[in-house]
């Protein structure tokens, strides 16, 4: 068998750039509607700064296969939607029980984990913090901080995204607000719907 040539990627940490990659996208804030609570707020962002890029990433992805491991980095603005701090769209991970990890590498933010069955988790990230997001957790990121928030990332590349499980819900069951005292706290998002149990199952039962 032919081996994979082994590949060195530098962490550009200023940037929020992956070095030597072979992946990159970009999401503008005009790709993020229906994501946050205050829609007037929202607006008044796409009129602003609609076509500026929200977040990006590159990455680098040496096969398809389960035991092939897809790297990157993530850099993410900062800024609010009202008092929502700004955010990614979310997945869980199309094949449910590959898990990723993220490793901060500048600026403060927080996981956001949600379970199928609407357990909630939240850890704060921020540099040479690694955090471990399990199999079956749908998972976001938002940036707390003042500056870029970039970290690095590794998952299965097998895992896929299923980014409707959250729309499908309503959004995740709680958001990220500004408290108004220079921190954050969370608050019941009272669109969410909890999942059917039959899709619980389906996306635990994926595992098999
Ligand atoms: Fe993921």
């Amino acid at each position: 068998m032919t081996l994979q040539e082994p590949r060195l990627c530098q962490v550009s940490v200023g940037a929020g750039l992956l070095g030597n990659a072979d992946g990159h996208y970009q999401k503008r804030f005009s790709d993020l509607r229906g994501l946050y609570a205050d829609s007037a707020a929202f607006g008044r962002l796409l009129e602003e700064r609609g076509q500026e890029v929200a977040y990006e990433v590159t990455s680098y992805t040496p096969g398809s296969r389960v035991s092939d491991l897809i790297l990157g980095v993530t850099r993410m603005e900062p800024g609010k939607v009202g008092d929502e701090y700004f955010l990614t769209r979310g997945h869980i991970h199309a094949r449910g029980d590959r898990p990723e990890i993220y490793y901060g590498q500048a600026g403060h933010g927080l996981m956001q984990m949600e379970s199928p069955d609407g357990e909630v988790r939240i850890l704060g990230i921020g540099p040479q913090s690694i955090c471990y997001v399990p199999p079956f957790w749908i998972h976001r990121s938002v940036n707390l901080g003042p500056t870029d928030l970039v970290m690095m990332f590794a998952y299965p590349a097998d895992s896929g995204q299923d980014y409707g499980i959250i729309e499908r819900s309503g959004g995740m069951r709680v958001r990220i607000l500004d408290d108004g005292q220079g921190g954050w706290k969370q608050v019941e998002n009272p669109a969410w719907q909890p999942r059917s149990a039959s899709e619980i199952a389906a996306i635990l039962g994926g595992a098999a």
